[in-house]
């Protein structure tokens, strides 16, 4: 029997909603129905262009051939290996590939099912690798204010945004965090990275200084922060930090869940800024978040200090049911080559500029206070209205909406992040929709 579901279901209650106003949605739901290139279509038949790529993930835009061909191939062929003690070919070519086109030092990949799994596979990396080499008095983690580094009880104890701690408990111990580099007095309307605040990476010191730098495993933080609303790394800072870290024998985790594949121009971030973590987390753009997958690029030097002791013995006490699933394996391997053969990344570097200009072109409309950018990025900060924070921007993504265009919203910040494969064209659709609704907004 075929199996079928309606297109727009009739009942909406037992769908309990991830990261969403579920009584508002349910009232007045929007749906997608299917996808394809640049554009979403919703359940009345509209084309919604895609400002955000997802969920920052669809770097290669939607229903890509050799993508959805290798996802049906590889299901018919192996639908799943067992992931423990044994393997499949796949999850070795694709990691393969991805040692390939990450920076030098990182040789070896561990594979997840998420940003999130990233995040605490990273962490655990990171305290093992200190315990194997004798330094097991490294236990203590620090993150960022405002850092998001997905929603499991590692990535929410280093990560910086209230909400997402606060109704959690006593989340790990062990943990500082650094003062996030938001700096809207001295940096607004900055174009690619801000020229103040470096010096906010010295703030490491004084955390080195209150613990003692031999208790301290590492450092994690987005080399550009995403979902928070977009923050760049002042000039210097991402250096600093790296200085500051090598210093004390620390390592510095690089969370790419959103800046890898692509989306600064890069393959990665670490590229982008030339500044070498030791850890690399990734997801999203890995499979085009066609298929949940994650990996951690690691060095050799990391993975080598877990090789020693009986050749029998498993190195390293993580990994999951998942990791290397054949069928992501595959959506990942398919993806790297779309990327390749239709040179996106290529095309996100060379339009940089004019998605800078037309971005910043929106300067001076109502309630707008900051607007900055990097690589296929873009953040437009509103005021808040007194009282409602985030309505405001929540306001402007359902007029967005209903004229076509998604966009994301975090507090009273918009974020864009369209598919690398976007042209000159559509950039000014999506100003221009974007514009007209700043225009109007209340
Ligand atoms: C930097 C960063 N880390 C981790 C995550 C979590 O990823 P996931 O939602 O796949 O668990 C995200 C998601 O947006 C992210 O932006």
């Amino acid at each position: 029997m075929a199996y079928d579901t309606p297109k727009v279901p009739n009942d909406l209650s037992a769908f309990w909603m991830p990261f969403t106003a579920n009584r508002q949605f349910k009232k007045n739901p929007r749906m997608f129905v299917s996808a394809d290139g640049m554009y979403y279509k919703t359940s009345d038949g509209r084309d919604v262009l895609d400002g955000t790529a997802g969920l920052w993930c669809c770097n290669a835009g939607h229903n890509r051939p050799l993508i959805t061909e290798a996802i049906a191939k590889q299901a018919s062929e192996l639908d799943y290996a067992p992931a423990f003690q044994m393997g499949h070919p796949k999850a070795f070519e694709l990691a393969s590939a991805l040692r390939d086109m990450a920076p030098e030092p990182f040789e070896h990949v561990f594979f997840t099912n998420s940003g999130s799994e990233s995040v605490e596979t990273a962490l655990k990396i990171a305290l093992a690798y200190h315990r194997v080499r004798g330094e097991g008095t490294r236990t203590r983690l620090i993150g960022r204010e405002r850092g998001y580094h997905g929603v499991n009880f590692g990535g929410i104890s280093v990560g910086g945004i209230v909400n997402n701690r606060k109704f959690f408990g006593s989340l790990l111990t062990g943990v500082d965090h650094l003062p996030h580099t938001h700096l809207p007095d001295e940096n607004a309307y900055t174009r690619g990275q801000p020229e103040h605040g470096a010096y906010l990476a010295d703030d490491l010191e004084r955390i080195v200084a209150l613990h003692g730098g031999e208790n301290i495993a590492a450092v994690i933080v987005e080399p550009m922060a995403g979902s928070t609303g977009v923050l760049m790394p002042p000039k210097g800072y991402l250096e600093k930090l790296r200085a500051i870290c090598t210093k004390h024998g620390i390592l510095l985790i690089f969370d790419e869940v959103i800046t890898g594949f692509g989306r600064l121009g890069s393959n990665f971030a670490t590229d982008h800024f030339g500044v070498m973590p030791d850890l690399i987390t990734t997801a999203k753009g890995l499979t085009n978040g066609v298929i949940p997958m994650g990996a951690v690029l690691a060095t050799s030097e990391i993975h080598d200090a877990f090789m020693s002791g009986p050749e029998e013995a498993i190195e390293l006490f993580h990994g999951y049911t998942y990791s290397g699933n054949p069928i992501a394996s595959a959506a990942g391997l398919a993806t790297l080559q779309t990327y390749r053969e239709d040179g996106l990344f290529e095309n996100a570097a060379s339009l940089a500029d004019y998605w800078e200009d037309a971005l910043h072109s929106l300067k001076g409309l109502p309630h707008v206070i900051d607007i900055r950018n990097m690589g296929l990025i873009g953040a437009i900060e509103l005021s808040g209205i007194e009282g409602a924070p985030t309505k405001r921007a929540f306001d402007a993504f359902l007029q967005c909406y209903d004229k076509g265009l998604l966009i994301r919203t975090t507090g009273d910040i918009i974020a864009l992040s369209p598919p690398l494969m976007i042209n000159k064209a559509q950039i000014d659709e999506l100003f221009g929709i974007l514009g007209g609704v700043l225009k109007g907004l209340k």
